[in-house]
């Protein structure tokens, strides 16, 4: 092996290199992607961060720096110098592709095994596989180019914030849990024993506090902590770009972050926004799309039938509407090419969203097939069509049951159907604001309110006399931002009053010791003056991911936890040595064996 040394600095990128450089002495390093052997010449792909540059060595090659260069493999840490020439041969498809190094001194810096997949090639490896040797997976151009992104758009977000006079502020990680409606990661604590800090959810708390501490404009590239089910937009650790204001609004609070979505999208995607971004209520979103973070890059909207079918001999339809539900549709245009064998594959997908069942009607040809057509009357039949806009070549989609079961099945739906129908354009970004959010949302189950988004956000001001009496009525002055389906971001203009608080405490079932117990420093904050705020925050991984076009945000996340959590590298979580456990205070309850 040889020795870097001083004079062994790299004066070109190897991606960088073009026929500009024609004649010039180089030094590059990096990783040999392939090593080619014709016998009398000799050509390694060396790689770095920005691409790849060809090594060329033939019959006037030193004899010593040609046999080194015949024992170097794939992944080997080379550097080489030389002096660039045209190359012979052209490959168009690299960039660097009319060129070559022409090798006169070589350093094989470290050699390498044959790597468990190829670096080169993106191909199908398993997700394992990469994740066990994820150094490895992010040398992959692709991986590097993601990286590299992330912190391209980074950079950008300080810069935004920073120009509009916003001041970064690191709040702590280890803290008194922030309710966010996920569980908490706990962390132990050594010096109180059987006590615990939480490792935040989000910096929400301390946001607020700094508003109340006159700082007015707040941002923070901030690392939040959720334990909740990974999703593919979900990861356990995950970064939020934070921002709160104070003598604020809701218009304003959009502007600035518009402002934002407008600022990125010209400085990393080189392309202009269209602002400000369409707005809708919650109620019109669910009612419209089933969800409340629409993608409206396509239309397939749900269409109201209960009226239609509410007398209906049916009973799966008519019985619905009956037991307080809705009977609803959506037409799928072009749906009534899908075969009965991917109709039924629909029908399982409305099972995961808890649906009975799903009904379908489909014209052909002109001719109708459906599968719940023959239980209505004619008229019934003709009403339907009508107000879905039935036409030769469509599907209509049809669920009854709850509502909330009739919105998560259709909502998936009409998804499912734009994805299958190649509509989902990932470069075609369509924006919207999602507002006036119901403030509490009801669980049967616990028989009790949660908050929607958080317990510190404020009602509307006209709903706000029916917090105690109708709480299900409130509505909130959050609003969410959502692109191409997904959830970005979501804020909210803050309580702050302790009389406001603690209503809503109240409503939440948090009893008045338990909310000083938790919380009471905040409502004590709130005697000595707290201006008005509210504020946003972005999902950093999710912004990145689908600006780059990805599904998935452990494609834009260095070292992402797997679905299980954990992180299948390092093996972590493991177990914690007892002698370390014994001095936290801490037990282990042994469990059963799976
Ligand atoms: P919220 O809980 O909506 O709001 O979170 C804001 C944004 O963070 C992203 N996000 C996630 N990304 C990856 N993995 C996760 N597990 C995950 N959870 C959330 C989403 C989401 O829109 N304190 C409030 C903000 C505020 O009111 O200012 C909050 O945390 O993109
Ligand atoms: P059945 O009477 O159960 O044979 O149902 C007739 C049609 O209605 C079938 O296509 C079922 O898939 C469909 N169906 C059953 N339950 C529901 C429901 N809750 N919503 C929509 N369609 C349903």
């Amino acid at each position: 092996m040889d020795i870097f040394e001083k004079n062994d600095k790299r004066t070109h990128y190897c991606g960088t290199l073009t026929s500009e450089n024609i004649g010039q002495r180089v030094c590059v390093l990096g990783w040999a992607q392939k090593q080619r052997d014709l016998g009398s010449l000799i050509f390694i792909d060396l790689r770095d961060r920005t691409g790849i540059v060809q090594l060329a060595f033939d019959e006037n090659t030193d004899r010593e720096i040609f046999d080194k260069a015949f024992s170097v493999r794939a992944e080997f840490v080379l550097c080489a110098k030389g002096v660039i020439r045209e190359r012979a041969t052209k490959n168009k498809n690299i960039p660097t592709g009319d060129i070559e190094v022409v090798v006169d001194e070589l350093k094989v810096l470290n050699k390498a095994q044959t790597p468990p997949f190829d670096i080169a090639d993106g191909g199908d490896v398993k997700a394992e596989l990469r994740m066990k040797h994820r150094y490895l997976d992010l040398r992959r151009p692709e991986m590097q180019r993601n990286i590299i992104a992330r912190s391209q758009i980074t950079n950008l977000t300080r810069n935004y914030f920073n120009e509009n006079g916003f001041i970064d502020i690191e709040t702590p990680n280890l803290i008194r849990p922030t309710p966010e409606g996920a569980r908490d990661y706990l962390v132990p604590s050594r010096v109180h024993k059987g006590n615990f800090y939480a490792l935040p959810q989000s910096p929400q708390i301390y946001k607020q506090l700094l508003m109340y501490s006159g700082f007015d404009r707040y941002i923070q590239i901030a690392r939040c902590f959720r334990d909740e089910d990974l999703r593919a937009d979900r990861q356990p650790e995950f970064t939020q770009i934070d921002m709160e204001v104070s003598f604020t609004t809701e218009d304003e609070l959009m502007e600035i972050n518009e402002g934002f979505m407008k600022y990125i999208f010209k400085n990393f995607m080189k392309k202009e926004l269209e602002t400000p971004f369409p707005r809708m209520t919650w109620h019109e979103a669910m009612e419209r799309f089933g969800s409340d973070k629409p993608d409206i890059r396509f239309g397939f909207e749900l269409n109201n039938i209960s009226d239609i079918v509410a007398g209906s001999e049916f009973k799966v339809f008519a019985g619905a509407v009956q037991n307080g539900g809705s009977v609803r549709a959506i037409n799928v245009k072009g749906g009534a090419k899908f075969s009965r064998k991917e109709i039924d594959s629909l029908t399982e997908k409305a099972k995961h969203y808890h649906a009975k069942g799903l009904a379908w009607l489909k014209k052909s040809n002109g001719e109708i097939s459906s599968s719940y057509a023959k239980f209505l009357t004619e008229e019934e039949n003709n009403k339907i069509n009508e107000r879905l806009g039935l036409e030769d070549g469509d599907l209509i989609l049809v669920v009854a049951d709850k509502n909330k079961v009739v919105f998560d099945t259709l909502g998936a739906l009409r998804c499912e159907c734009a994805k299958r129908l190649g509509l989902l354009d990932p470069m075609d970004f369509k924006f919207l604001w999602v507002t006036e959010f119901p403030l509490f949302e009801y669980s049967e189950e616990d028989q009790r309110f949660y908050a929607m988004h958080h317990p510190f956000t404020a009602p509307m001001v006209e709903d706000y006399q029916y917090i105690e009496s109708d709480p299900a009525r409130v509505r909130a002055r959050a609003y969410d931002i959502v692109l191409n389906g997904t959830e970005l971001g979501g804020g909210s203009i803050r309580i702050n009053t302790t009389e406001m608080q603690e209503n809503m405490f109240r409503v939440l079932g948090i009893s008045k010791e338990d909310a000083n117990e938790k919380f009471g420093f905040l409502l004590e904050a709130f005697k000595y003056g707290v201006p008005p705020h509210g504020g946003l925050a972005f999902g950093l991984d999710r912004l990145v991911t689908l600006l780059l076009g990805h599904e998935d945000i452990r494609d834009v996340i260095a070292f992402p936890k797997a679905q299980n959590a954990s992180e299948v590298m390092s093996k972590c979580p493991s177990y914690a040595n007892p002698a370390d456990l014994a001095e936290l205070g801490i037990a282990i309850i042994p469990q059963d064996e799976e």
